[in-house]
């Protein structure tokens, strides 16, 4: 087996997005269960959560399924920058009538801890974003019997995963609800197209391809095999799903959403980010360079956040979401996926007949 014959082999190519604070396992196994690939994201669960989110997979579906990993560092940073990013957040904290936090200990979960866990209990697929990791960690995935694909924000990060053998690319054009993947340059220099760039890496890497981003429908599930994708993941897309772990403010602030009202900020968690423009995002603009790296203005940012959701305030949290929003739908994740897969063969279709028409030019 190869992951290209397990993609190829997939009843409906489509693979639901790992989405850390918006989904659970419940959708990924929905989105298998329906033919899809569903994804359980990882990233805030702890080592032992990971490997029992496994085990309820695969004991509750023989369908493959892919679970995911930030990859991001854990050391702790110094105190003083701690204590800046706080009090540039306490207005906002006495705002939420929420009490500022004291400093944590903790930033995130331990990535390698998350990793060894991952191996212990190895998904069909294991998928990662924000970083690379080295070859010998992917062999060890091989090893214990996982196919690895890698986020790639550009064609030099797709060649880097290719470098340290992973098995395949998500591609993940800068429509893409949520954060950017990028790590080898700036987020400025890699703001690709999806259409730009699936095409672009699908030429320069020989590896299966995941083109994500923007891909909200049967439309743009045909457009991206077309440009070469062996199959899509798509996040968005499912944010108003029943499976869904997407809170009531985040879906009443989609369904209120007005015209192209997305914007990348790193205020929120000190990555660049896709979501819903809201005050939080306008007001810390001019500071938004000064706020320290992820994950540490994630964790400062947390509780703030949560208050705002439980408060119903959506103008004090993250609400992430790709550039086609407007395009989500509700329903049960399994029809959603099926309802697509049917919408991208009547979009091949039309293409089909356009392009064969049969005049000679
Ligand atoms: C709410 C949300 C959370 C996300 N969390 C993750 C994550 O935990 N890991 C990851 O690799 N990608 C994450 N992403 C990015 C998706 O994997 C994917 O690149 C993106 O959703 C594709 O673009 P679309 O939203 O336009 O479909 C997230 C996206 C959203 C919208």
């Amino acid at each position: 087996m190869s992951l290209a014959a397990l993609l190829d082999g997939l009843p409906i190519p489509i693979i639901q997005a790992p989405m850390a604070g918006a989904t659970t396992g419940a959708i990924a196994l929905a989105v298998s269960q329906a033919g899809g690939l569903g994804s359980l994201a990882a990233a805030g669960l702890t080592p032992e959560e990971i490997e029992a989110g496994v085990a309820a997979l695969k004991r509750e579906t023989s369908r493959p399924f892919a679970v995911n990993l930030l990859v991001a560092p854990s050391d702790t940073p110094d105190a003083g920058v701690v204590a800046a990013a706080l009090a540039r957040l306490a207005p906002w904290y006495a705002q939420a009538g929420a009490p500022l936090p004291a400093a944590p200990n903790r930033f995130a979960h331990d990535f390698q801890a998350q990793l060894a866990a991952l191996t212990r209990a190895p998904p069909p697929v294991a998928s990662f974003a924000f970083d690379l990791i080295d070859r010998a960690q992917v062999e060890a995935l091989h090893a214990a019997g996982s196919y690895v694909v890698g986020t790639a924000n550009t064609v030099a990060e797709a060649r880097a995963w290719a470098e340290v053998g992973a098995d395949g690319i998500c591609a993940q054009g800068f429509e893409a609800g949520g954060h950017r993947g990028n790590f080898l340059a700036e987020t400025e220099a890699s703001l690709v197209g999806t259409l730009a760039l699936v095409a672009t890496v699908r030429d320069a890497v020989d590896l299966p391809l995941i083109a994500a981003g923007g891909i909200m429908d049967g439309r743009g599930v045909a457009a991206a095999l077309a440009l070469g994708a062996n199959a899509v993941q798509m996040g968005t897309a499912f944010l108003l799903s029943d499976q869904a772990a997407t809170s009531a403010a985040w879906r009443e602030a989609i369904a209120a959403a007005p015209d192209d009202p997305t914007r990348l900020t790193r205020a929120f968690t000190g990555r660049h980010a896709r979501g819903l423009e809201n005050r939080f995002m306008r007001e810390m603009r001019p500071l938004e360079d000064a706020v320290p790296a992820y994950p540490v203005q994630n964790r400062l940012t947390g509780p703030l956040r949560a208050a705002a959701e439980a408060a119903g305030d959506a103008q004090m949290m993250s609400v992430w979401a790709g550039q086609a929003v407007a395009l989500a739908g509700p329903g049960d994740a399994g029809d959603l996926i099926r309802r697509w897969w049917a919408q991208a063969g009547e979009a091949a279709a039309g293409v089909s007949v356009r392009v064969n028409r049969g005049e000679k030019v």
